[in-house]
């Protein structure tokens, strides 16, 4: 941490910062330049946030010069890692050696859909299955989701294809139940800054699925990721999905820089969401394959046996020729990038 002093900060003022430093334990080194003053400071940077430094007369600015974050940080673990989801039968990998496609209706509607829904994704080639219980409604009006029904449902359509499930939790209170029922709890868009839930869905001891808050900085979501490994569970995979910009043709603007820039900085897989990025069928594909180009370690899609009837987010789930190009794509263009398919 770099302490500036203020132009014509006088050596009170410094030797005050200095002291303050060496009150929890820190070392502070003063450089006097012509018109400013700068303080190193080494020591535990945790104490030094409670010091208020930059509240101190004098002071101009504070920098920090490592990561907030530590457990998701490259700093504390330099590989890339791979998180394991499903059973030990049929374990999916989704990290750096592989490319992981993820795919399912948006919400359960009912077992026929979601079987017919995951045998389409199945077929296009994907390996773990999505679907909401549990949905995330703008509108109260709007289809909740079938709750432990639909996570019910999920399990069936497990035994039926053995791919794993991954499903959202959008209330500290359903934790548990989801736990017993999916692979993988999905922390969605609206509540990746619900602190609390965070906690609790990294005590249930499954992996987690964690979304990029819709407004979220990448430092913001990296420091959501780290409540999550702070209750003692790393298998947290970061999912971007759009963030909200002044730009209306799509639902969200898919955020394709923050892939390379999570991934120099965090070693927790990354993926890609087209499907809730564009909000619409036709930009699946090409942003599909904008996130294999960026190295994205896997995509997350949604599907649906009958996109006009669907009671949630209908306009961007694929079937048909659209599913069978996404499906193309996600066959061949991973191994050009140096990938092996999942
Ligand atoms: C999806 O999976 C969410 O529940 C959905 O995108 C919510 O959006 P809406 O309620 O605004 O339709
Ligand atoms: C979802 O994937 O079902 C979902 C609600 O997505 P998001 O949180 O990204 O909007």
């Amino acid at each position: 941490m770099v302490v500036v002093m203020a132009p014509g900060a006088t050596d009170a003022e410094i030797a005050h910062v200095v002291a303050r430093v060496a009150s929890v334990g820190g070392n502070a080194s003063v450089s006097k330049g012509i018109e400013r003053t700068i303080i190193g400071l080494v020591g535990d940077i945790d104490s030094f946030h409670g010091l208020n430094l930059r509240a101190l007369a004098g002071v101009a600015d504070v920098h920090r010069i490592s990561d907030p974050y530590k457990l998701v940080s490259r700093q504390h673990h330099a590989e890339r890692s791979t998180v394991w989801v499903g059973p030990a039968s049929h374990q999916v990998p989704i990290g750096p050696e592989t490319f992981t496609f993820i795919a399912g209706p948006c919400a359960v509607e009912t077992a026929e859909q979601t079987i017919e829904a995951a045998r389409m994704a199945q077929g296009a080639g994907a390996t773990i299955l999505r679907g909401g219980a549990f949905k995330p409604r703008t509108s109260p009006y709007a289809f909740q989701g079938l709750g432990v029904k639909g996570l019910e449902i999920l399990a069936d359509v497990r035994e039926a294809t053995g791919m794993p499930i991954v499903t959202e939790v959008v209330d500290a209170r359903d934790v548990a139940v989801v736990a017993e029922f999916a692979d993988m709890l999905q922390i969605g868009t609206r509540n990746a800054a619900n602190f609390g839930l965070l906690q609790k869905v990294g005590e249930a001891g499954k992996p987690v699925l964690l979304k990029r808050g819709m407004t979220a900085t990448i430092e913001e979501w990296l420091m959501a990721a780290e409540y999550i490994a702070q209750s003692g569970n790393l298998d947290i995979v970061l999912c971007e999905r759009g963030i909200r910009t002044f730009e209306p043709s799509t639902r969200n603007t898919l955020d394709i820089s923050a892939i390379p820039v999570v991934q120099a900085t965090s070693h927790l897989p990354i993926i890609v969401d087209p499907s809730h990025a564009g909000g619409r069928k036709d930009l699946v594909v090409p942003l599909s394959k904008a996130a294999i180009g960026v190295g994205a370690d896997g995509v997350i899609v949604d599907v649906h046996p009958n996109p006009e009837e669907a009671l949630c987010d209908g306009p961007q789930a694929l079937l048909g020729n659209d599913l069978r190009e996404l499906a193309q794509a996600v066959r061949r263009l991973p191994a050009a990038v140096g990938r092996v398919d999942a």
